[in-house]
């Protein structure tokens, strides 16, 4: 029987999501959600690559009928005996929508996906994890200092960042509550790597290893809960 412990990737199946999902499946079960319509022929069983199997469940923001589905993947789930030991919830989206672009609806969108989604997750995974487990948070240094042409996004992401006490007193002492506020680690295909990089203290990105090393390290701390790590090269302090 396979005892290796189970963690879920909210958004698991790209970038940064899928590379700790591929790192923590050397010695974890996997669940990883998408948006993305499952393959007919998968039966909900994928792999992320040849060497990462995991559950895949279909998690759309903006599904309509999500919060049921949410619980009832869970439901199944736990019916089969698996509790969870960790979570990263890494959804989100990066739209630049600089002041005077802004309307109802692509301020909902962003927010939808940005705020309500993990807490929304958050919510439904909290009854199912094992005693002692961490919920983890992808948050983004523009918590310390808003960035001019993402406000909105900026503004989703410091709710959730002001939220991690909030939920690590919700969920105490079960369960420990962390967000890691990123700065630049996977940029964006149409910017200045280089030059996001010469912003930092330490004169460079961060790298997906960075935020592994983070996501296992609250993971073993079984005292640390509330607490927001900034893995941003020093960038508010440049
Ligand atoms: N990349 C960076 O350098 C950086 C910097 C600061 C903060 N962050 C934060 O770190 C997290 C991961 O960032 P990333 O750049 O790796 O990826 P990303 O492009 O922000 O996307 C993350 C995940 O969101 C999922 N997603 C997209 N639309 C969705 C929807 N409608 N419903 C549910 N899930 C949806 C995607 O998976 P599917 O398409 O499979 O659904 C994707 O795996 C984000 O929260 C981001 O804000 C990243």
């Amino acid at each position: 029987m396979d005892e290796r412990p189970w963690w879920i990737v909210v958004g698991g199946r790209t970038r940064l999501g899928r590379c700790v999902a591929e790192d923590l499946a050397a010695d974890h079960n996997l669940v990883v959600t998408t948006s993305r319509p499952e393959p007919p022929e998968s039966g909900g069983t994928a792999s992320l690559s040849t060497r990462t199997p995991a559950r895949i469940l279909r998690w759309d923001a903006a599904d309509t009928r999500l919060v049921p589905r949410m619980m009832a993947d869970l439901a199944q789930l736990g019916a089969e005996g698996i509790r969870f030991r960790g979570a990263l919830i890494a959804a989100g989206s990066f739209p630049r929508q600089p002041f005077g672009s802004w309307d109802p609806e692509s301020l909902a969108a962003t927010w939808e996906l940005n705020l309500t989604f993990p807490l929304l997750a958050a919510q439904a995974l909290a009854p199912h994890f094992e005693d002692g487990g961490s919920l983890q948070l992808l948050l983004d240094t523009a918590l310390h200092r808003p960035f001019q042409d993402y406000l909105p996004y900026s503004a989703a992401k410091a709710a959730l960042g002001a939220l991690v006490p909030g939920l690590a007193r919700a969920f105490a002492p079960r369960i420990r509550v962390a967000g890691h506020a990123l700065g630049v680690v996977m940029p964006e295909a149409d910017c200045d790597a280089d030059h996001l990089a010469q912003r930092t203290l330490m004169q460079r990105n961060g790298s997906p290893e960075d935020l592994i090393r983070a996501v296992r390290y609250i993971a073993d701390s079984p005292y640390v809960t509330g607490e927001i790590l900034t893995l941003d090269g020093g960038r508010r302090w440049a």
